[in-house]
């Protein structure tokens, strides 16, 4: 069992951290395969609260050897300083490993993510403004610029003058603002790399040699399978693939090599930004669910969207990811509804749709149709085994582990590490 995949199966903020986290004590190795600092992943040891944005959540387990895939991008300033924020509280975070081949987030990708959202106006995306979509852009265009490249300045500066000559048109021509210099932007980058050098590897001969020793590697994904750019409600994605793919592209390690991947899903629904979401609420429940759940961004502090569970969004994360079980949570934020709506199938236009609709129009256009299930009341948060759990709440994770298409094999019961029901080992 040398490799598994472990990725959000909504719009994030699943609790992906959490459950890392919680395997990551048995584990060597835990990757981030995607994405960047949008990410925003909580992982609660004891009374201590960590936020992590670009660094795996393996970092917090002394054991387990932390890695940075190729396929994430990377802010070096904000890697530094997570580093140090960790360091200053007693992480240990030397054992940190680099994909030379990352693409970097500049300045001015930065500067890009957000005068485009300004530039779209109502149809923005919403996105972090971390520079995360201009990064992937500039590595899709090939003109981006990878951490392998800090430490050569002249070929820094050749790439850096490259990939500026068309946005510095765009910057002043169409935004109204004032060009930005190569140099400054090479000098900045310069700063960081003494620091950064000695964490670079060959992550993914590495990660090969590792599988082939039978040590345990575990793939974190940020995000989440319908944020993810080819499989989510596209334009309203991330510009990654957080699903099972990415974490072979975004690590070099082949598919016959991982043996489980499981989704992480939230009892109930949450969305950040801008998007469809057939189950979205607008009344006391979406700001009690909102309210009990603690539904506020980590990376950007935003009210989440909130909703019941959808279960053909749960379905279409088995299915295109191939997932092999489910991490259910926040199960607990549920205790007191005195019955549970849960979406079984779409009307739309009308018709009855058990599937989730490829065409965006159609998606757009979704009602959920509700089946309601009996809620409880009885505290569950202190829950050791699925039979702790009242009927009401055990007949619930049943009938979501029916509708989702793989089995529950863990459920989340409170954001603590121990805070959490195992039916079946993922080990
Ligand atoms: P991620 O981005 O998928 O890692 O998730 P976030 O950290 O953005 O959001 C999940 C939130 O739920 C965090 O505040 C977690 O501490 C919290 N959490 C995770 N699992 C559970 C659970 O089972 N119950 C409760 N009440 N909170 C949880
Ligand atoms: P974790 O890993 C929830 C959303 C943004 C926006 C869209 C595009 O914590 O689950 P981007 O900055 O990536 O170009 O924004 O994706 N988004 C997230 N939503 N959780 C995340 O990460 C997210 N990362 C990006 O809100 O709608
Ligand atoms: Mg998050």
């Amino acid at each position: 069992m040398p490799a598994l995949v472990l990725l959000g199966a909504q719009w994030g903020d699943e609790g992906k951290g959490k459950a890392t986290d919680l395997l990551g004590g048995s584990v060597d190795y835990v990757v981030r395969y995607q994405g960047g600092n949008n990410a925003g992943h909580t992982v609660v040891v004891g009374d201590q609260k960590y936020a992590l944005h670009l660094l795996p959540s393996g970092i917090l387990s002394p054991g387990c050897t932390p890695v940075i895939g190729n396929g994430v991008v990377v802010d070096p300033q904000v890697l530094l300083s997570e580093l140090s924020g960790l360091n200053e509280r007693g992480v240990d975070t030397s054992k940190l490993l680099v994909s030379g081949n990352a693409h970097l987030i500049t300045p001015y990708h930065e500067t890009l993510d957000k005068v485009t959202e300004r530039f779209l106006g109502k149809r923005k995306i919403g996105t972090t403004g971390r520079g995360i979509g201009p990064s992937y852009a500039d590595k899709i265009n090939r003109v981006g610029i990878r951490v392998q490249d800090l430490f050569d300045e002249s070929i820094l500066l050749q790439k850096v003058e490259a990939a500026l000559d068309f946005k510095n048109q765009v910057l002043a021509k169409l935004y109204n603002r004032r060009a930005i210099v190569a140099e400054q932007v090479v000098e900045e980058l310069l700063g960081y790399a003494d620091q950064i050098k000695g964490y670079v590897a060959d992550t993914t001969l590495i990660l090969n040699n590792a599988i082939d020793e039978n040590k345990v590697v575990l793939f974190e994904g940020g995000q989440g399978t319908l944020l993810d750019v080819d499989h989510g409600t596209y334009p309203f994605v991330t510009s990654s693939n957080p699903t099972a793919g990415g974490a072979c592209t975004g690590s070099g390690v082949g598919p016959t090599k991982i043996s489980r991947v499981i989704g992480i899903l939230k009892a109930y629904t949450t969305r950040v930004g801008a998007g469809p979401f057939p189950t979205e609420l607008f009344d006391e429940d979406g700001e009690a669910l909102r309210t009990i759940g603690g539904e506020f961004g980590v990376t950007t502090g935003r009210n989440r969207r909130c909703g019941w569970f959808d279960a053909v969004i749960a379905r279409y994360a088995t299915r295109v990811n191939g997932l092999t079980d489910f991490f259910l949570t926040k199960l607990d934020v549920l205790t007191g509804w005195e019955r549970i709506p849960v979406c079984v199938a779409y009307e739309i236009d009308g018709r009855r749709v058990e599937e989730l609709p490829y065409n965006q129009s159609d998606f757009h256009h979704a009602k959920p149709v509700y089946e309601y299930l009996p809620g409880w009341t009885e505290d569950i948060t202190k829950a050791k085994t699925f039979d702790d759990l009242p009927p009401n709440a055990k007949a619930y994770v049943k009938a979501l582990e029916d509708m989702s298409g793989a089995p529950i094999s863990a459920i989340g019961v409170g954001p603590g590490r121990d805070e959490t029901i195992e039916v079946n080992s993922f080990l």
